[in-house]
């Protein structure tokens, strides 16, 4: 945590001895005299006078060298090893609704198993007519279908029960990505091996050392899941389940089984691990409620956000992301000053199913300090609720499912923090 209010805090006092901050009092150009003493503008600069680098010098593309810190970050303190841990989406560096495949946050139980296509079987056995094996081949020959969702995990907004502990939108809420995914219906490899009428459940396992595995709804499993090989393209990275991971549209992240190795149909839930001990939700009264499977509607204000601080006075873009396990993002209302008035965002690009989506406010702002918040309407008309309204039901010993309102505190020279509005 002190590693990023380092960070944070450093990038900001760069950008304010670069002169930048609060130097400029509206989004356009600088005036003519300041021109004139622009290095940048009056002197040529060297990629403009030498030949710079072949075709091929770089067969798989790379991020600009000056995009370095857009990266995925951990937090030290919160996982006991590097390979059963967690990093985090850069989403205040991001924009749009996709996230770049290298930049998608990773979640270990035993890390990253390196599966050599050529030796790689997913087999489908339990209740079923024929037991079946695939390879990667005979799944590519399989009808498929491309379908772009969001994959939270159940854990992401954990910290924030409790009160703001994170200082960084990539720490609070970056456990998300949303990618294109290639890859069969799960309903053709199941209807291939012929599903028995007892059957209700589908346990999927995967083939890293932690051998993760989730019970899947059957009706879940023969209504969206797709058995995927491909993310925004090409083929998964090691870090998503290369070769193959299940993806359980609208549902938590921890279904979602990378290096899927075996699908089991049975009668009963396979009550796993995952299912029992964790990811069920802590209620207020000390019961522990199971199978939350949805994530519920959820927003957040991506920029700014504390670890991106508002540079200028005068013409601002506040953007953020909406999503919603339950269907799409209706509308998306942003508040500036604690909540006292709401105005409704702009959303603007693809408004998909189950999928990330992107929202603007155009402001202007004067250096007056601002509590932002978003909230999100989904299309089966739920609204995102406050964090207190959750802690009423669920009281503050949960770690799951966390989908409150999230609030920043701009103050008046930009930086902004994590708070809570009491
Ligand atoms: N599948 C396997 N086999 N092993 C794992 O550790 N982690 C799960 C899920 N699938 C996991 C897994 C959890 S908790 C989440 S949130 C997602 O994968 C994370 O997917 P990602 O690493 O692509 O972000
Ligand atoms: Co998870």
């Amino acid at each position: 945590m002190a590693e990023q209010d380092k960070t944070s805090r450093r990038g900001f006092l760069a950008a304010a001895a670069a002169g930048s901050v609060l130097a400029a009092s509206g989004a356009h150009a600088q005036g003519a005299g300041a021109r004139a003493a622009d290095k940048a503008i009056t002197e040529l600069p060297d990629w403009s006078k030498y030949l710079g680098d072949g075709v091929a010098d770089r067969p798989y593309g790379k991020p600009s060298k000056f995009e370095a810190h857009v990266v995925r970050r951990d937090v030290e303190w919160l996982t006991a090893s590097r390979q059963s841990s967690v990093n985090f989406t850069p989403l205040h560096e991001l924009d749009g609704i996709i996230t770049p495949s290298g930049l998608c946050f990773e979640r270990h139980h035993g890390g990253i198993a390196e599966i050599d296509p050529r030796q790689y079987r997913l087999m489908i056995n339990g209740l079923v007519d024929k037991e079946l094996v695939f390879t990667i081949e005979d799944l590519k020959r399989f009808p498929r279908i491309n379908r772009v969702h969001f994959l939270e995990c159940a854990a992401n907004s954990g910290m924030e029960w409790r009160g703001s502990q994170l200082n960084g939108c990539q720490f609070t809420h970056g456990m998300v990505h949303n990618v294109m995914y290639t890859g069969v219906p799960l309903k053709h490899l199941l209807n291939e091996a012929g599903v028995r009428t007892n059957a209700r459940w589908v346990m999927a396992e995967g083939a890293d050392s932690s051998g993760m595995n989730r019970s899947i709804p059957l009706a879940k499993a023969l209504d969206d899941c797709i058995v995927a090989f491909r993310m925004n393209g090409e083929m998964l990275r090691p870090e998503q389940g290369y070769p193959v991971r299940l993806v359980v549209p609208g549902w938590e992240g921890n279904m979602w089984v990378k290096w899927l190795r075996r699908l089991e149909v049975t009668d009963m839930a396979h009550l796993a691990r995952e299912e029992t001990s964790k990811y069920t939700d802590l209620m207020a009264d000390g019961r522990s409620r199971r199978f939350t499977f949805v994530m519920d509607c959820k927003s957040v204000v991506t920029n700014p956000s504390p670890q991106a601080p508002l540079l200028a006075k005068g013409q601002n873009v506040l953007s953020g992301l909406a999503w919603s396990g339950r269907g799409t993002i209706r509308r998306v209302d942003v508040t500036l000053d604690g909540g006292r008035n709401w105005r409704e965002a702009r959303i603007d690009g693809p408004v998909l199913n189950q999928s990330l989506t992107r929202f603007y406010v155009d402001f202007d702002w004067q250096g007056q300090e601002m509590m932002i918040q978003s909230r999100a309407h989904d299309s089966t008309g739920y609204v995102q609720p406050t964090k207190d309204e959750l802690r009423k039901v669920r009281g503050v010993n949960n770690i799951y499912h966390n989908n409150g309102i999230q609030t920043w505190l701009v103050r008046s020279n930009g930086e902004t923090e994590n708070v809570e509005i009491a």
